[in-house]
């Protein structure tokens, strides 16, 4: 049987990389579904692009900076990147920028989030200390689709964690963070394997479809 084409991803950060680190883990895998094949952040610290270069990934900085007040055409630059490498899905890992409906449009149905909290509780900032202070007995992440509503779209996969007697933001973020490291993977394995192939006319088909 001729082996399955794995989906290229963009990864796009703005953060120390940590589950872009545990997508890179998971694709060495020669069945996993899907490669990393570009990682793009808007912060030119971000600790993910070292992550990035460690394992000979292409990593650019779009900078956000560079297009004051002007986010389509830094989306439009991200695109352009996106597209030229032949992306089919992207992934948000720590990406701390608002999208627009640019980006979101040309990438519908393909974009997935993770979020630190399960959602549709805490969507937002601070999800860990907001847990605590609303005296949730369980938190956890969340993997969704991306709409154009912040931090909304279909969930494709959660875990959950107990909240202990003492935590603390740190001491439950950590304990969080863990889990999206296995639940990011998770998430694209299952997703990537389950998206038909997005070659450009098949792309057209599934947005498109035709019903006679
Ligand atoms: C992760 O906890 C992720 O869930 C969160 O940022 C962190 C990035 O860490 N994302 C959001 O809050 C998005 N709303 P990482 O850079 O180590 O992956």
């Amino acid at each position: 049987m001729a082996p399955v084409r794995r989906k290229r991803v963009g990864v796009l950060i703005s953060g120390r990389g940590s589950n872009l680190a545990a997508l890179l883990a998971a694709s060495r895998d020669a069945a996993f579904p899907a490669e990393i094949a570009l990682v793009i952040s808007n912060l030119a610290n971000a600790g993910g692009l070292a992550v990035a270069e460690a394992h000979r990934i292409p990593a650019l900085t779009i900078a956000h900076r560079d297009f004051p007040r002007d986010r389509a055409r830094h989306e439009a630059a991200i695109t352009t990147e996106l597209e030229r490498h032949g992306i089919e899905i992207v992934c948000l890992a720590g990406y701390m920028r608002l999208l627009t409906p640019f980006l979101v449009t040309r990438f519908a149905g393909r974009m997935l989030n993770i979020h630190p909290s399960l959602l549709p509780a805490f969507p937002g900032l601070d999800t860990h200390a907001r847990a605590l202070a609303a005296g949730v007995k369980l938190h956890g992440c969340t993997v969704h689709l991306v709409t154009e509503r912040m931090d909304e779209g279909p969930i494709l996969a959660q875990a959950a964690v107990p909240v202990r007697p003492g935590d603390t933001p740190n001491l439950l973020g950590a304990r969080v963070l863990a889990q999206e490291h296995l639940l990011y993977p998770l998430a694209l394995r299952l997703f990537a394997s389950a998206l038909p192939g997005t070659a450009a006319a098949e792309t057209a088909a599934l947005c498109n479809p035709v019903s006679d």
